[in-house]
């Protein structure tokens, strides 16, 4: 599935944190087995992205068709090209209202040399390539929260 609400946690021991929908269909599988994968994907990667949202109808493991994956150690299928591999197994979860916040404990990162990411930003997906992408988002995005607390 594809999700924005990943973050780190700690760095020692590296953890992160993931936010389920629980009505979604990868979430009785994260349950059920207490692995995952995290590919952060490079900013050519949209269709990727696209595919596992379920649009047109895509399901399970159809999803993965038309990109390469290597499986990790724990078993779980990480993006060959993705700008970062994550596996990790499932230390906690909160079940909250309509998500499970998920805490995974990092058991391997593999990092490719590759440096444009890609984001989500209202409601469109943007490369972020250089420092200065990431300055430019911070000073747009500031005005409209800005504007958003007034209202
Ligand atoms: C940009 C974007 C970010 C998303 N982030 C999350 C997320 O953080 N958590 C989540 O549960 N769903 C998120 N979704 C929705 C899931 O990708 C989508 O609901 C899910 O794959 C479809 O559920 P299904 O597997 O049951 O078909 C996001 C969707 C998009 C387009």
């Amino acid at each position: 599935m594809t999700v924005t609400s990943v973050s780190s946690l700690s760095v020692d021991p590296p953890t992160l944190i993931v936010s389920i929908n629980r009505d979604a269909s990868s979430w009785p599988l994260v349950k059920r087995y207490g692995f995952f994968g995290v590919s952060i994907l490079t900013s050519d990667q949209v269709d990727i992205a696209e595919r596992f949202t379920g649009k047109g109808g895509l399901k399970g493991v159809d999803r993965f068709a038309g990109a390469q994956w290597t499986i990790g150690s724990s078993g779980v299928p990480l993006l060959a090209g993705a700008l970062a591999a994550i596996d990790c197994e499932v230390e906690d979860i909160v079940e909250r209202h309509s998500h499970a916040i998920v805490i995974g404990r990092v058991l391997d990162v593999t990092v490719s040399v590759r440096t444009a990411a890609l984001a989500y930003w209202q409601g469109q997906y943007v490369a972020i390539d250089r420092d200065e992408d990431a300055l430019r988002l911070a000073e747009v995005s500031l005005p409209a929260s800005r504007a958003t607390r007034k209202a």
